[in-house]
């Protein structure tokens, strides 16, 4: 990790619905149930639903009268003054005072953004140490990633969005010496093995090739996560009815199958190398 400290973990693309959010959440409640200490920040003001998602959770464990662990959660909001110069010093130094106060403090950071461009979003891309970017299973959602020949379905060019990645990748590794291990995952995959989830898995791997980054097993469609978002639990927690909001099924040991396959895909720093939990 450069510079010691937290390792940190940004959830990004520039499309809403991708599962960010969801995937955030998912992420910082594995590695708590690990036993590290994490943190989770929101960049997402108009949504915040990273930080609904934990208010959720506090409250179902309140509820419960049940301890169940909890991230560190920050909200960083946008800047809304006049002056646009203005604001994005706002917000560089809201960011750097909790970055600067959280990377010593715990063992992970887990920032969600928005699904637009923006100046807290770059921030958030530019410091991670590992990037997963989610991407809805179909052929248009992949325009966030490359622009796609509509008659032979090959990529012509990066999006906006892969040249912002790169710009800030090539930035961080100038200025600490290590890049951002940037890796795709397809969401809401279809349990039909379609003639399409299939067409766009191969432009996936095409399209990671052109774009420097990997690509890890992705999670299916399955109609337990809307329950999960209201009660504020993740597959990874104990699967109990009354926890979840509903019967636990196949479909969460399944899709907790998925999410492990997803953070072992991210190759994380173990705990030797953190600080805080060797
Ligand atoms: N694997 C999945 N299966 C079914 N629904 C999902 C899945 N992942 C996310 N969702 C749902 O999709 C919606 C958008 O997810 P969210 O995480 O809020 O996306 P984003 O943060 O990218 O906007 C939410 O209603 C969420 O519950
Ligand atoms: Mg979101």
């Amino acid at each position: 990790m450069a510079g010691g400290g937290a390792h940190i973990i940004t959830v990004g693309n520039e499309k809403g619905g991708s599962g960010k959010s969801t995937t955030a959440l998912h992420l910082a409640v594995y590695l708590l149930h690990q036993g590290y200490c994490v943190a989770t920040i929101d960049v997402d003001s108009r949504q915040q639903t990273l930080t609904r998602y934990i208010r959720n959770r506090r409250a179902s464990a309140e509820a419960g009268g049940r301890a169940v662990p909890m991230p560190k959660h920050v909200h960083l909001p946008t800047a809304w003054g006049d002056s646009i110069a203005e604001n994005q010093r706002v917000e560089l130094d809201i960011f750097t005072r909790a970055m600067t106060q959280l990377r010593s403090t715990v063992d992970f950071i887990v920032i969600d953004t928005p699904g637009f461009d923006g100046n807290l979003a770059r921030l958030a891309h530019g410091a991670a140490d590992s990037l997963i970017t989610p991407i809805n299973d179909s052929m248009i959602d992949l325009d966030v990633l490359a622009r796609i020949d509509p008659r032979t379905g090959q990529p012509l060019e990066a999006s906006p969005y892969s040249r912002n990645v790169h710009k800030a990748r090539a930035e961080k590794q100038q200025r600490t010496g290590t890049g951002i291990d940037w890796v795709l995952v397809r969401n809401r995959i279809s349990n039909l093995g379609s003639h399409n989830a299939a067409r766009v898995q191969n432009l996936v791997e095409s399209l990671a090739q052109g774009l420097d980054c990997r690509v890890a097993e992705g999670i299916a469609e399955r109609v337990i996560f809307r329950s999960l978002f209201l009660t504020g639990m993740t597959v990874f927690d104990p699967l109990e009815a009354d926890i979840l909001g509903a019967a636990p099924s196949m479909s969460h040991v399944n899709a907790r199958h998925e999410y492990r396959a997803l953070v072992a895909a991210l190759q994380l720093p173990d705990s030797r190398q953190l600080p805080l939990s060797a």
